[in-house]
């Protein structure tokens, strides 16, 4: 196991408290040079605008954001998840560093408020319209 396949540990009971999580795989986009990440990636960067937009979200104490290491999703960077109790989880890439952000947290908004968490095409923001790469159902 590389250290890009590695999830970053947190405290699980912050994350056990909210029944809902935002994950955001900050190793995307990177340059790598002997083993280690130069400077910051794509990722970070969209992670930063996240959280940075994220201050003035309404479901920011619902919908906790967390950084991963990678989602094995390389390919198709920059991705993100949506997961929640009882509902589908959905994984998305392609997303464009420089303005996806607003439109994650829009869709995350449209995931909470719905009790199954169903995504329709047609009503999600246009950056997550084109990069779906998984929709798993509930457990
Ligand atoms: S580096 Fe982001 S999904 Fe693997």
């Amino acid at each position: 196991m590389t250290a890009a396949h590695t999830i970053i540990q947190t405290d699980s009971s912050a994350i056990a408290s909210h029944t809902h999580t935002l994950f955001v795989c900050q190793t995307c986009a990177s340059v790598w040079q002997d083993g280690k990440r130069v400077g910051e990636s794509g990722g970070q960067k969209l992670l930063h605008q996240i959280q940075q937009l994220a201050q003035d979200w309404d479901l920011r104490d619902e919908f906790p954001i967390q950084a991963v290491e990678c989602m094995s999703a390389c390919n198709r960077s920059c991705v993100v998840a949506f997961g929640a109790k009882g509902k589908l989880t959905y994984l998305f890439g392609d997303l464009n560093v420089d303005d996806s952000a607003a439109a994650v947290l829009e869709c995350a908004s449209q995931y909470y408020a719905k009790t199954n968490g169903l995504l329709p095409w047609s009503e999600r923001p246009e950056p997550l319209k084109r990069g779906i790469l998984a929709k798993i159902p509930p457990l």
